[in-house]
């Protein structure tokens, strides 16, 4: 695997072996030192926390040097194009470059330009791998299973690259996936993908194991897609009430960041059946798995 840029090129047996390798380091085994004393660019031309500390606390653990270039400080301010930028930060020889980018494709266009291995951290509304192998790795390490395992995601579809990610990968690895959010929000073609479409929330919860929420992407709205903010968590928001429809034990997943109280009530995210926090801390582990894969000599 020379780069990892999206779920959908990859088959079962890659993703239970990067999941297993991220389980293991998870669960303290000591990280190989493939990268040790090489260098990790995270070019980040769209605004992340979350990722992009993931990231650097994952290069800094297998010992290796991370350069952190953001759109606020990078020349793409001054016209530079992508490609440019990337073959400019490729003559310096990392090992990898991470790269977040609001266009759908680029890290497959920059992949073809550079020799670092390029690993995809979201790009517009395509992919977002690492996310998706993290999401499905929680799943794992909570329901001891993915087969059979029944899956809802709710909100934003249409512009969510975690979605996509998530329904190859869940598909995959044999789980049911089911998604749920006005019909605005639901892109066409997402039978064909796998999942089972429901424009109303209960029943798309009903009986669930998961519960994956997403959040409202105003970032990639033109606008007009839904009514307004209270109306859309009148009806797709989950709370207390609603989230009883799924199995007593289901888990309350969301990729961050939270819109509180628009997609997900506080007392849910915060409660107990929300697994937030664990897939943020394994989402190191499974960022470390995937940077040792692609840099294998
Ligand atoms: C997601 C993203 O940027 O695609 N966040 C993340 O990576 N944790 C989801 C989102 O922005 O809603």
């Amino acid at each position: 695997m020379k780069h990892l840029l999206g779920i959908e090129p990859l088959d079962k047996a890659t993703i239970i072996t990067l999941l297993d390798r991220a389980d293991a380091i998870h669960e303290g085994q000591k990280p190989s030192d493939v990268l040790a004393g090489r260098t990790v660019v995270n070019l980040f031309m769209e605004a992340s926390t979350c990722t992009c500390t993931s990231f650097e606390i994952a290069v800094k653990r297998l010992r290796a040097d991370v350069v952190n270039v953001s759109e606020a400080f990078s020349s793409s301010k001054k016209g530079e194009t992508l490609l440019d930028t990337s073959r400019n930060i490729d003559a310096m020889k990392p090992a990898v470059i991470v790269l977040r980018h609001g266009s759908s494709g680029s890290p497959a266009m920059i992949a073809k330009h550079v020799s670092a291995a390029v690993v995809n951290a979201g790009d517009g509304t395509h992919e977002h791998p690492t996310q998706a192998l993290l999401d499905c790795g929680t799943i794992r390490r909570h329901k001891k299973r993915m087969d059979g395992v029944t899956v809802t995601i709710v909100g934003d579809i249409l512009h969510s690259r975690v979605a996509r990610s998530n329904i190859h990968a869940l598909g995959k690895l044999g789980a049911t996936v089911r998604v749920a959010g006005p019909r605005s929000l639901l892109p066409s073609g997402v039978e064909e993908m796998g999942a089972l479409v429901y424009d109303r929330v209960e029943p798309a919860l009903e009986g669930a194991d998961v519960i994956m929420v997403l959040r409202l992407q105003h970032e990639r709205m033109a606008g007009g897609y839904v009514p307004s903010l209270r109306d859309y968590s009148r009806f797709f928001g989950i709370n207390a009430k609603n989230v009883r429809a799924a199995k007593h034990d289901a888990i309350v997943m969301h990729p961050g960041p939270i819109n509180r109280g628009v997609e997900l009530s506080s007392d849910v995210a915060d409660g107990a059946r929300s697994v937030i926090l664990d897939q943020v801390a394994y989402g190191v582990s499974v960022r470390m798995a995937v940077l040792e894969k692609v840099a294998a000599k």
